[in-house]
């Protein structure tokens, strides 16, 4: 019994060693800021942020403290997206669904980011950088949404990078709000069959999304080793192409951000054409 738990408990442990070494395993293979420069560099970057939870369970450490982390490496990425090139980077950064997390945990998101966009706002009008929240604005508290809207206000002229925080956000509920507004509009206008049948191009349901005048993007990144969207973006990434990674949000560096941008440009992207 005793010899059966010790192996585990070893097993445990080389299991976690593994998890530590990998990202560094997978960065050593990336190519250099050059290579991705002279390439097709995507002009809209999306990113579903996970594994900031389980990076700090794995070093016996809060929650918390993979969510520091995770608010650092997005800063690290806002600066490898500037320096790449890239206009659009839209982070998933707490869900309509994360409020069903322990009060604890979402007591101390909401601290860490309004302590976060504090500190991050010189850097962002200092570098040309424009804040978007997306996200359902009515239903975050009154304390945060200050927050969001001071730094959306002090950079709304900013035109280098757009970062689109999504916050507070879903897609589905997005879609339908959009639906509601779109109906709104057209209420009593008394339109014709021909009429409706005019408004043909899908893009006039775009402009009620919250991502309206951002172009779809072009890839989407998730880390930690899930395949899912988890209600992001769904509307938008209908031919986004797609990388998933093993890495941990907290251990996501530039280089691996890289080695995601050239998998990216080695793709042929074909619309549903031939
Ligand atoms: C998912 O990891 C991550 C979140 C729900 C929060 C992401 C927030 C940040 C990275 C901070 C960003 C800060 C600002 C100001 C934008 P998880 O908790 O689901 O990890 P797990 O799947 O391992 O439990």
């Amino acid at each position: 019994m005793v010899f059966k738990s010790l192996w585990k408990c070893r097993l445990i442990k080389l299991a976690n060693f593994y998890k530590k070494i990998t990202p560094l395993i997978s960065s050593i293979t990336a190519p250099s800021i050059n290579v991705i420069k002279k390439g097709n560099v995507p002009l809209h970057v999306a990113i579903i942020m996970d594994g900031n939870g389980r990076w700090a369970q794995i070093r016996n450490l809060p929650r918390m403290f993979g969510h520091k982390r995770g608010a650092e490496i997005l800063h690290e990425i806002v600066i490898a997206c500037k320096d790449i090139g890239i206009k659009y980077l839209t982070a998933f950064s707490f869900s309509t669904e994360n409020w069903l997390r322990p009060k604890e945990e979402v007591d101390g998101l909401m601290s860490l980011f309004v302590e976060v966009l504090k500190k991050e706002l010189p850097g962002l009008i200092e570098n040309n950088v424009k804040l978007n929240l997306i996200g359902d604005k009515k239903t975050i508290p009154n304390s945060i949404l200050e927050v969001f809207c001071d730094a959306e206000e002090k950079t709304k002229n900013n035109s280098l990078l757009i970062l689109n925080l999504a916050f507070n956000y879903g897609s589905r509920f997005e879609i339908f709000q959009a639906a509601k507004k779109m109906c709104q509009k057209y209420y009593n206008k008394f339109l014709s069959n021909e009429e409706i049948e005019d408004i043909s191009d899908f893009n006039v349901f775009s402009q009620f999304l919250y991502t309206k005048d951002i172009p779809d993007p072009d890839l989407l990144i998730r880390t930690s080793g899930e395949f899912r969207i988890s209600n992001f973006l769904l509307w938008q990434i209908a031919y986004t192409e797609l990388y998933f990674t093993d890495i941990l949000w907290p251990d996501f560096t530039r280089k691996h951000f890289y080695k995601a941008i050239y998998s990216y440009q080695k793709r042929e992207r074909r619309f549903g054409r031939i």
